[in-house]
């Protein structure tokens, strides 16, 4: 395979676990300098040993950082550049699910927290890192959304609030950044096995998690979660210069299960 990525600069978001880390694999076999950003030191430091066991050439910044805090999102994007000179591919994909709740005792400060998170920071890492692209000239984003951005889901308030509200700032940002050689999407994945899908799971049945998320797919028309690296495949292409017409969009990743019903 050609290497996409070869001399570019890949910040990564959420990237000590998960869809991030997978992202992460992904785009260090294919060349990339990555700048990976979480808030567990600990989970960063577990994807630089994978990556490097990858792709041992790969040049790493770690920076530990809480998207919800501004400053800190001022500071990954600082350091970044600081070291690579560049930003090429930006996925804003930190997240959080969130308690499981009804509406009404679901709770403003829990609201608060996932809207922190999942919202405010998917906002201050565009709005850092578009300056940053603007000046370049080039660049591409792909913020992490959900089927819970698109549909409702149930007993997540906060959740559901933040992902609508992923997909509403990448279609607003992505037609004023189209001009300056920018693209800007968000992805929409369904079930995906990772550490938040697990905890999804133990927050409906504890012990019990294994058969429940057996039950959970069997709607699914693939009757199975999707995998962390299916993920990666998406955001390595949708950050690639193959992709460089696809703006605005908002793409499912869910084993077709968002248009069954
Ligand atoms: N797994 C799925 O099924 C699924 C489905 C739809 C959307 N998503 C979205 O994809 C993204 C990644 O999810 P995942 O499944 O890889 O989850 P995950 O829990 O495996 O990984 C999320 C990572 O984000 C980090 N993080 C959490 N809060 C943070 C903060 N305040 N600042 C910095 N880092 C923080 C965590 O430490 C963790 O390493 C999330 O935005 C999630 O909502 C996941």
């Amino acid at each position: 395979m050609d290497k996409r990525f070869e001399n570019q600069v890949v910040l990564i978001t959420g990237a000590g676990s998960g869809l991030g880390e997978a992202t992460a694999l992904q785009i260090a076999k294919e060349g990339a300098k990555l700048s990976l950003v979480d808030l567990n030191e600990e989970g960063l430091e577990k994807t630089k040993i994978k990556v490097l066991e990858v792709a041992p050439e790969t040049d790493i910044l770690l920076v530990k950082a809480n998207v919800a805090h501004e400053e800190e999102v001022k500071n990954y994007v600082d350091q970044t550049v600081d070291k690579f000179g560049r930003i090429d591919g930006f996925f804003n994909n930190a997240g959080i699910e969130g308690k499981q709740n009804l509406t009404e005792d679901f709770g403003s400060k829990e609201f608060e927290k996932v809207i922190g998170i999942n919202l405010n920071g998917v906002f201050y890492g565009m709005q850092y890192v578009l300056k940053v692209m603007r000046e370049q000239g080039s660049g591409s984003i792909v913020n992490a959304a959900s089927v819970g951005g698109i549909r409702g889901v149930g007993n997540q308030s906060g959740y559901s609030a933040s992902k609508h509200g992923v997909i509403g700032l990448t279609r607003n940002s992505a037609i004023e950044y189209g001009e300056y050689g920018i693209n800007i999407n968000a992805i929409a994945p369904g079930a995906i096995m990772t550490a938040m899908v697990e905890g999804s799971l133990r927050q409906m049945d504890g012990d019990n998690w294994e058969e429940v998320g057996k039950e959970f797919v069997k709607p699914n028309p693939m009757k199975r979660f999707g995998r962390p690296e299916e993920v990666g495949h998406l955001v390595a292409f949708l950050l690639s210069n193959e992709a460089t017409f696809i703006n605005a969009a908002v793409i499912t990743i869910d084993g077709g299960q968002s248009y069954k019903y």
